[in-house]
């Protein structure tokens, strides 16, 4: 039987910074922002929209009623969690009118949290062939302003709904995976933005690549030559290009040309979105999906999920027949050219802004009309959705 991604689509904030324009302003060439680091715009959030806003508007898109009362697990993948106890996914499920007979929790390992979801996810289709599961992978990147992590910030959220018989993408069951205790990024309670060693988190995520690329060779889980693209988590486009360059000389020519030329049809809406976390390596498989017309069912895509911590998967997934059908390619360009351009001022005062902490009630207004879903109020340390 055949388990893997059925429906899937993406939600990202109606505001952005063009990337040039915080280069400006960080005295910095414009070209190291748009080439050393492979980024154009990111998104930028609204204080009415947290990890729960975000992972419902994406998963409003693609359920039907049916899918409704047949989802019988529900995971929020989110290393943005509103709450320390609470589960991101029970706002989630009352916002998207689930049937209360599920599971619903929520997951967390920085940016692999949305591919441990996947898994878990399989597993639990395969038990149970009848039902389908939800996987949101929803997350704001703030690392602070002025900052090194400024430029690699971003908003969005990716829904993937599992089942059997997925009309887009077959997961492999068998994948290559590894686990190690390294300090390289992190946020710890206390803190809104998070911390990375920069330039050694690089060093871990492509250490990791190389290590899994290999154990997946000696297992042959699968032969270069039949792989149509690769996959990257995509903190920012470079990390991930950084990744496919690491293969140049260990495959013939004709397989890296075409790794590349999809690798970078891949990286088209991360480039405008910025780093979504544990969405972010989704959102490359909807952007090379959208954008790479030669793609062909029963392709193989090996997916490359990096979480910092950290965790790391290396894993394929074969395209099913009519997966063009399922595709939303209109409606992602025309939710990316309706968003406001900011300007600098407008984004730090945004930044800055907070909810408050101390138990008074604070009503918010929608910034984004076109999008379902939005934080009302907070009140009493609660917070209150529509
Ligand atoms: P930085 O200090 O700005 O880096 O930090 P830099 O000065 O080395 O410049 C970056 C690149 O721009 C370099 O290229 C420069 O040569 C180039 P590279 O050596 O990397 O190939 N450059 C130029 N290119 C063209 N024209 C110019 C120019 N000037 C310089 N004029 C860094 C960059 C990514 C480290 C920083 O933004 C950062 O700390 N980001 C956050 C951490 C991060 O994203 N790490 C990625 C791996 S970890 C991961 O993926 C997990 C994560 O998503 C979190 C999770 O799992 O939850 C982050």
């Amino acid at each position: 039987m055949n388990i893997g991604i059925d429906k899937m689509d993406f939600y990202t904030p109606a505001q952005y910074l063009d990337l040039v324009d915080l280069a400006q302003a960080r005295k910095t060439d414009p070209n190291k922002y748009l080439i050393g680091i492979g980024q154009r715009q990111m998104a930028i959030p609204s204080l009415d929209q947290d990890a729960v806003v975000l992972a419902a508007n994406a998963a409003e898109k693609i359920l039907s009623t049916a899918d409704r009362q047949q989802i019988g697990l529900l995971i929020v993948a989110t290393e943005s969690g509103v709450d320390q106890s609470k589960a991101a996914a029970l706002f989630v499920q009352q916002l998207l009118q689930l049937s209360p007979y599920l599971r619903a929790i929520e997951l967390k390992e920085a940016c692999y949290g949305g591919t441990a979801g996947l898994q878990l996810a399989r597993d639990f289709v395969a038990q149970h062939p009848q039902q389908k599961a939800l996987v949101l992978a929803s997350d704001i990147a703030r690392y602070g302003l002025q900052t090194s992590g400024e430029v690699t910030q971003g908003a969005g959220a990716v829904a993937l709904l599992v089942s059997a018989n997925p009309r887009i993408l077959a997961i492999a069951p068998d994948s290559v995976y590894q686990s190690q205790n390294v300090n390289d990024f992190w946020r710890p309670n206390y803190s809104q933005e998070a911390m990375a060693r920069g330039k050694f988190s690089e060093e871990v995520y492509l250490k990791m690549f190389q290590n899994l690329w290999t154990q997946a060779q000696a297992q042959k889980l699968w032969q270069p030559a039949d792989l149509q693209a690769l996959l990257c988590h995509l903190p920012f486009s470079k990390m991930g290009l950084k990744a496919v360059r690491s293969l140049q000389g260990q495959l013939a020519s004709v397989d890296y040309e075409r790794l590349m030329r999809r690798f970078q049809a891949s990286v088209q809406y991360g480039q405008v979105v910025g780093n979504i976390y544990t969405g972010s390596l989704y959102l490359s498989l909807i952007s090379l999906l959208d954008h790479d017309t030669s793609l062909q069912a029963g392709d193989q895509l090996a997916c490359y999920s990096y979480g910092s911590g950290a965790v790391a998967e290396l894993f394929t997934g074969t395209l099913v027949a009519g997966f063009q059908e399922q595709l939303h390619p209109h409606s992602h360009q025309k939710m990316l050219a309706q968003r406001q351009r900011l300007t600098i001022a407008e984004y730090e005062a945004e930044f800055q802004q907070q909810l408050v902490t101390d138990g008074s009630a604070q009503e918010l207004t929608q910034s984004d009309p076109t999008a379902p879903h939005y934080l009302t109020k907070v009140e009493a340390h609660q917070r209150f959705y529509v």
